[in-house]
């Protein structure tokens, strides 16, 4: 039995805010099974009870998961009075909704941002228990070499923490492009590892984080709802199905 709250689940369902599913109940247009209710603390069962708001039922909420191309310049940060973040590119759809970020990427770094309001997914993807990897493309100012490769891969001193093993791929080239998966999310974790070895990022871009991989299709600043086979690959990744 799942109970929630009514005015969080016609306002998960409609996606609109707490305070717009109150007035629509108190105005009684919601029923729940077949009686109009007007009590927004009222719980209803979301696998049992048949809501409908103006007449058409409701399906039962879930959270909401989106994948954003996040465009350097922008802000892992809900709504700054000076720049830019991701919230500026939300769809109106989803701009009342308390999104986070599952793992921050700094302001001159882009590539894939998963946003949700799941808080308990957002809390496993990010938490070191459970070793999400995370794959970025990197670029740097001098090429990489093999110490650098066995330095991430053995864990580097970086003051205030030792990094856990990473691997450094070194791409065909002039080996100045790489990726690198880490399991953690430090604040400036990959530049500060690079750094440790003499190097300098100048190119950042996520593209992967656990199961799920920044579509190539998205342009720079484009946000999509992901697939339910994405959905259902992250839920059983987290151990949350
Ligand atoms: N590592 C960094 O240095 N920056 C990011 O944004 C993500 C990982």
């Amino acid at each position: 039995m799942a109970l929630e709250r009514l005015d969080k689940y016609v306002a998960q369902s409609c996606l609109i805010t707490r305070k717009e599913a109150r007035e629509r109940i108190r105005a009684g247009q919601v029923s729940v099974n077949g009686q109009v209710c007007r009590r927004p603390e009222q719980h209803v069962d979301a696998g049992r009870d048949e809501v409908c708001a103006s007449g058409a039922v409701l399906e039962s909420p879930r959270p909401v998961l989106l994948m954003m191309n996040k465009p350097a310049g922008v802000l892992t940060a809900s709504r700054d009075g000076r720049e830019r973040t991701f919230c500026d590119y939300l769809p109106e759809k989803y701009a009342n909704l308390p999104l986070s970020a599952a793992g921050r990427l700094d302001k001159d770094a882009e590539g894939l941002l998963l946003l949700t309001d799941d808080g308990e997914l957002v809390h496993r993807i990010i938490s070191p228990r459970w070793k999400t990897e995370k794959l970025y493309y990197v670029e740097l100012d001098r090429p990489a070499c093999r110490a650098d490769a066995e330095a991430f891969a053995s864990g580097l001193d970086l003051g205030d923490f030792t990094s856990q093993p990473a691997r450094l791929d070194i791409l065909p080239g002039d080996g100045r492009a790489c990726h690198v998966v880490i399991c953690e999310g430090k604040f400036h974790q990959v530049k500060r590892m690079f750094a440790a070895c003499g190097k300098k990022v100048l190119l950042l871009r996520r593209l992967k984080i656990g199961t799920l991989e920044l579509d190539k299709t998205l342009k720079s600043g484009e946000i999509r709802q992901l697939s339910e086979q994405e959905r259902a690959l992250l839920y059983e990744m987290t151990g949350l199905l």
